[in-house]
């Protein structure tokens, strides 16, 4: 039979129990933190502007993302949109897909570093005209041309060169798109297209962009709706 503990051995006990389970939370602790200042927490953390315009327009692209998106991409994908564009000096990006300008905001935001412009379709006359106040608000509408209308025909109009081209409209249209733009994306520009993982993308498409030895393909940010980024070889 076992023997009663006596109250010292009992207080010792309960002492190192306590040491134990202070040990494992510390543990649970450690591993959250290593989490949260690991890649994965890094890239949770917002935008860090670095100049008083850039805090002013991030501010603008935060209010549109909480309170007038609309089928908008998520965040990481705009601020791979702002990468791409600034990071390639691009001068003049074409959208197709404006709706209220979340996309369009991060790719003006680039452009107003590179000295460039955008050139952005929506078919939607209620999104066009918010984007077009998005894109004041944040003093960027001057970089910007909209416009309104159905983009395999309007955009079927454009002479200049393309530097970036963001497929972002109609799903099933991509294809033509491609053929109908991409001569205009200058050798060594990308064609950016949302939606690559979900909804399911139109596989004539994907396969366009894969098959093809004059383009070179990646696709980025699959854990959610995905990205293709293509590059017009040299
Ligand atoms: C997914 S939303 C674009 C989201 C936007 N790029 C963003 O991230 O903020 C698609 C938009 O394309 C527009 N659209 C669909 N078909 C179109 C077409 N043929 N021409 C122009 N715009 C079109 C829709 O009205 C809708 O606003």
């Amino acid at each position: 039979m076992e023997k009663p503990r006596s109250p010292g051995r009992r207080a010792a006990m309960r002492n190192s129990l306590n040491k134990s389970l202070a040990a494992g939370a510390a543990m649970v602790l450690a591993a959250t933190t290593a989490r949260a200042q690991g890649p994965r927490g890094a890239a949770m953390r917002a935008p860090l502007p670095g100049s008083m315009d850039e805090r002013r327009i991030l501010a603008v692209i935060e209010d549109v993302h909480r309170n007038h998106q609309y089928l908008s991409v998520p965040q990481e994908d705009g601020r791979l949109l702002r990468l791409l564009a600034e990071s390639t000096g691009a001068k003049h990006v074409v959208e197709l897909g404006t709706s209220t300008g979340y996309s369009g905001l991060w790719l003006l935001l680039a452009l107003s570093r590179t000295g460039g412009r955008l050139t952005t379709f929506e078919a939607d006359r209620g999104r066009n005209q918010t984007a077009r106040g998005n894109f004041d608000r944040a003093g960027l509408l001057p970089l910007a041309t909209l416009v309104l209308g159905d983009a395999h025909v309007e955009a079927a109009k454009l002479k200049d060169p393309i530097d970036l081209l963001f497929l972002d409209a109609d799903k099933e249209g991509y294809l033509d798109y491609l053929r109908r733009l991409g001569p205009l994306v200058r050798v060594g520009g990308l064609i950016v297209a949302h939606n690559m993982a979900s909804p399911p993308p139109d596989p004539r498409y994907v396969a366009a962009v894969t098959t093809d030895p004059a383009l070179e393909t990646v696709f980025l940010n699959m854990h959610d709706a995905g990205l293709g980024v293509t590059l017009k070889k040299r």
